[in-house]
């Protein structure tokens, strides 16, 4: 668990005649009914700041709590948004473009709070992309010493060599530094082109796009499938979604919150 997490404090809690039951924040959450969050907290399931809270009576601001259930964080302030946006080829990874180019700030423009994007995609990439107001997951989210996985699907031009996957499981130079992909898989081979898949946990500036072009497959198109455990589904490009309270827990787990 994380050690950003404010002390444990019952005292401070408790006096708190302002706060919300606890209950009635799990169960806005959509975490259960109120009276089957009751059963969770009596058998100890809920972590409050860090403390795992037994007693029925607790109160809690939903603003400020770090509330876990089984181990996996749920993010009871409503203000606090986890969005995924399947950004379009073309499409400036901005949220504003002085030049007045197209760029994601113009998916966002109708939305409230200050969102921002989860590091960054060439403007030629399509797929996933990560649009939160939480700073402090954003920014671990970005961090390498967290080695967060990031899946992407790449056309190239086949044929694709044998050796490949472990060619690239073991290394590539680039001028910046070696890279590997932590798992790499050939998804099709159709009439000269490739759909090859690498997982990897960096984000240095068009790694996919060098890597590949260094073992002699330069990449016609680029997509970001998945981030860890969210996943693009069948979201059309320009589109975007709330992710759901599994999505959100296993970000928050990945990065030790
Ligand atoms: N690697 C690239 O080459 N481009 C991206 O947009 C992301 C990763």
């Amino acid at each position: 668990m994380s050690e950003h997490r404010a002390p444990a404090s019952s005292s401070a809690a408790d006096s708190q005649p302002e706060g919300i039951r606890l209950q009635k924040v799990l169960s806005r959450a959509g975490v259960a009914s109120r009276r089957a969050a009751e059963g969770m907290i009596t058998q100890g399931r809920i972590e409050v700041d860090g403390e795992v809270v037994t007693e029925l009576g607790r109160r809690v601001d939903p603003q400020t709590s770090v509330i876990h259930v089984d181990g996996s964080r749920v993010v009871v302030n409503e203000d606090v948004q986890h969005l995924l946006l399947n950004k379009p080829q073309g499409i400036l990874c901005s949220m504003s473009d002085d030049k007045g180019r197209p760029c994601i700030g113009d998916y966002l423009r109708e939305r409230d709070g200050k969102l921002f994007h989860v590091g960054r995609l060439d403007v030629d990439t399509e797929g996933l992309l990560l649009i939160t107001n939480d700073g402090e997951l954003a920014h671990r989210l970005m961090h390498p010493s967290y080695q967060v996985l990031k899946t992407y699907l790449a056309e190239v031009p086949g044929p694709i060599a044998k050796d490949l996957g472990k060619q690239l499981r073991s290394g590539v130079q680039l001028e910046d530094g070696p890279v590997k992909v932590d798992k790499f898989r050939l998804v099709d081979v159709n009439e000269g082109r490739a759909l090859v898949e690498v997982v990897l946990h960096e984000g240095r500036k068009h790694v996919v796009r060098r890597m590949l072009e260094q073992v002699g497959h330069p990449v016609r198109r680029l997509v970001r499938t998945a981030i860890d455990e969210v996943k693009l589904t069948s979201e059309r490009p320009g589109a975007i979604r709330k992710l759901d309270r599994k999505e959100v827990g296993a970000l928050y787990r990945a990065v030790g919150m």
